[in-house]
């Protein structure tokens, strides 16, 4: 007989993971709701020409892709960015100014799987479109952090690392790197820790950074600057313009009057391997460094443009569950069980009153509640309200000798032990009360 398996880097839903992925798309939803951002979702396939226009090399390795009944080439989404630029473009005129979307899609990647990384997972994505203000990337960053901290994570957990492509790039040729390899750059600094020194070292020269810039830039780029007097030593160190690094400074104003400075810090060395970016990156990482990102993102002020909309600025975010749900898991944050406990367990004591069981658990479902109740034929008490127990439920509605004649039950809370006996008809608004 055939034997199958979920493919290699999915996921299977049992009850205890779907609970868990409801609950933590119950977060992103809140807090993506009260900063102010609107749902949307879009197909899970598309075009494969879409990320190819600006994507970049990696994510394009990785797509998985397939030919259609009509000779179309498609491809299942690897990210959401691109087809929110394709939806924002669509309807450009007919949006009202700033856009503020929040998506909470699964996507695929044909990655290696490894700790942190699947081939099926799930990102929630909250995108700022119509403004170029540096308000709107401390808003994107500031709903991150809310989202981090409605989950029990603190900046001794977690912080968010800002750098900004606009300010590594005027490093970058400062440092002899010519503009049109300014790309290339960015996407070898990206795969800095995934490859060997030596081949690093190797490419990076071909880009015109020679040993002695190199270092220059290793050390400009491992500076974790908190401050606005670290920017200052950082420009008058390395003969850096103050203007070169001003764009970095206006966020770091805007983050502060949020008030989550504590929970940023500032790191050249984050460049970000997608190609679309133009300003401002940043990612959010466990503390020492022990997991992947548990997000990504920055400012992409052209890519709308290039999806024939008009010339629109933007800046959001992913925030993967895999490397989000591996912190909570580490640092203890993960609450015990969040499959939905039941308010009432329906239990039959007597076999006499098995006859009023079902309308009982009708009339009480009918009111909302979420009622649970035996598929065994005992009525010893002792094992039921195991089971009561089992389901966490908060009452036990007991059918005894008495029920089927007088119409009464017996409701025990299951939290103080205080039981009492109540009419049928009355038994809705007990428990509710
Ligand atoms: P990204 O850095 O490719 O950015 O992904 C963002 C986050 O998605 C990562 O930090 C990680 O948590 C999660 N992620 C990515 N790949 C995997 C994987 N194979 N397995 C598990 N989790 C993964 C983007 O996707 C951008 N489109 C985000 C964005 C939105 N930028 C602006 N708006």
């Amino acid at each position: 007989m055939a034997k199958f398996q979920a493919p290699k880097g999915t996921r299977d839903y049992y009850p205890a993971e779907m609970a868990w992925r409801r609950y933590l798309e119950g977060a992103w939803q809140r807090v993506s709701i009260r900063n102010g951002f609107e749902e949307v979702e879009g197909p899970i396939f598309e075009p494969l020409d879409l990320y190819k226009v600006k994507s970049g090399e990696g994510i394009v390795s990785e797509l998985f892709h397939f030919t259609d009944r009509g000779e179309r080439e498609l491809a299942i989404r690897p990210e959401f960015t691109p087809t929110l630029a394709r939806m924002v473009a669509e309807k450009a005129n007919a949006l009202s100014k700033p856009i503020k979307w929040f998506s909470m899609p699964n996507l695929c990647r044909a990655e290696r799987p490894q700790r942190g990384r699947l081939r099926e997972f799930l990102q929630w994505n909250v995108d700022l479109l119509g403004t170029d203000s540096p308000v709107a990337d401390a808003e994107c960053i500031y709903t991150a952090v809310d989202l981090l901290r409605e989950l029990g994570l603190t900046p001794r957990h977690v912080k968010v690392k800002i750098s900004h492509r606009d300010v590594v790039r005027r490093i970058l040729m400062r440092f002899g790197v010519a503009e049109d390899k300014i790309q290339d750059a960015f996407e070898l600094l990206d795969r800095r820790d995934k490859i060997p020194a030596e081949e690093f070292n190797e490419q990076a020269g071909k880009l015109g950074l020679d040993q002695s810039t190199l270092e220059r830039f290793n050390q400009v780029a491992r500076m974790r600057v908190g401050s606005q007097a670290a920017w200052d030593d950082i420009a008058e160190q390395f003969a850096i313009p103050q203007e070169d690094l001003e764009d970095l400074a206006a966020l770091h104003e805007q983050l502060k009057a949020f008030g989550i400075a504590e929970w940023c810090e500032y790191d050249m060395g984050i460049v970000r391997g997608l190609a679309y970016y133009t300003g401002s990156v940043f990612e959010v990482h466990e503390v020492s460094g022990a997991e992947r990102a548990i997000a990504g993102g920055g400012r992409y002020d052209k890519l709308i443009e290039m999806f024939g909309g008009p010339s629109t600025p933007a800046v959001g975010f992913g925030m993967g569950d895999v490397v989000l749900t591996l912190v909570l898991a580490d640092k203890g944050l993960l609450p015990d069980d969040v499959t939905p406990a039941a308010d009432v367990f329906v239990l039959v004591a007597d076999d006499s009153a098995r006859c009023k069981m079902n309308g009982i658990v009708g009339a009480l479902r009918a009111a909302g509640l979420h009622t649970r109740f035996s598929y065994k034929t005992t009525t010893n008490v002792g094992k039921l309200l195991k089971e009561a127990g089992q389901c966490r439920a908060r009452f036990a509605v007991i059918l005894d000798a008495k029920t089927d004649q007088q119409n009464t039950v017996s409701v025990k809370n299951l939290q103080t032990g205080e039981q009492s006996e109540t009419g049928i008809g009355e038994l809705v608004p007990v428990l509710k009360g």
